[in-house]
């Protein structure tokens, strides 16, 4: 199987580069992080203008837990920001808000803000909005393998019954109601080239693009670039 890629379908995003944003324009961390969710706000407008169904921001993984309480605080507080600001335009533009990870153990008024978000877009159709947040990928197959196991526990599947399928279905991505197709592109921006425990079931098969701009300079323009250079990718699938 060999298939000339069209628009991608799922763009998943490594937003990486406040801090050394911050640093450059000599102001402090939290103010690269407010300049970070300022280019997040229009990277979801081209995403949408360019059709895209899905697209996933990386926005706090598991083991951004490490950094200082004053930056770990004010990023949540952002989202609280940022929630309260956006929530209607996003509402507005038919946008629907999903979680990656696990929202429950963030600070309450951020997680109030998360519940808000997706009681306000569930019924919205057009693009879906992913926020990775409090998200690591071994965490989230960890989570996967402990759901399956307490099934197999209780008699209602036995081990044969576990295949990618069923491991996949226990993801973030493969809630009940839908099955978010994995990410067809994934971009990190600021020059790093990792994944950083991002999407790692998911990641299969990605066609994968990096940046050196940091996220806060990353333009609409440059991100319609690499989506269109996408397109012209031949993703093969292990096949011929
Ligand atoms: C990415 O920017 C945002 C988060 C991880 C929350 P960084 O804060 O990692 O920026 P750098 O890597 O220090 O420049
Ligand atoms: C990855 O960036 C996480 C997010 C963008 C939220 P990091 O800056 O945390 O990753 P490392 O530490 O450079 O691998
Ligand atoms: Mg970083």
């Amino acid at each position: 199987m060999t298939e000339k890629s069209l628009l991608p379908r799922h763009v998943a995003i490594i937003m990486d580069g406040n801090g050394r944003w911050a640093q450059k324009n000599r102001v402090s961390r939290l103010a690269g992080h407010n300049a970070g969710m300022l280019a997040m706000k229009e990277i979801i407008k081209r995403a949408d203008v360019l059709g895209i169904k899905y697209l996933t921001v990386y926005a706090f993984s598991t083991e951004n837990w490490k950094r200082s309480a004053e930056e770990v605080g004010g990023i949540f507080g952002l989202l609280v920001k940022y929630v309260a600001s956006e929530l209607a335009e996003l509402d507005e533009n038919n946008v629907k808000v999903h979680i990656l990870g696990d929202y429950g153990s963030i600070p309450r008024a951020a997680a109030a803000s998360i519940e808000k978000a997706l009681a306000t877009t569930r019924d919205n159709d057009g693009l879906q909005f992913n926020i990775a947040l409090n998200y690591g990928g071994r965490q989230e197959i960890v989570r996967a393998v402990r759901q399956i196991c307490y099934l197999v526990e209780n008699g209602e599947l036995s081990g044969a019954d576990v295949d990618e399928q069923l491991i996949a279905a226990h993801l973030y991505t493969g809630t009940e109601n839908q099955d978010i197709p994995d990410p067809d592109l994934i971009i990190r921006t600021s020059g790093e080239e990792r994944l950083s425990n991002f999407l790692l079931w998911q990641c299969a098969y990605s066609e994968l693009a990096f940046s050196d701009s940091l996220w806060p300079d990353f333009t609409p323009d440059e991100f319609e670039r690499i989506v269109r250079d996408y397109a012209s990718r031949e993703r093969r699938f292990g096949g011929r």
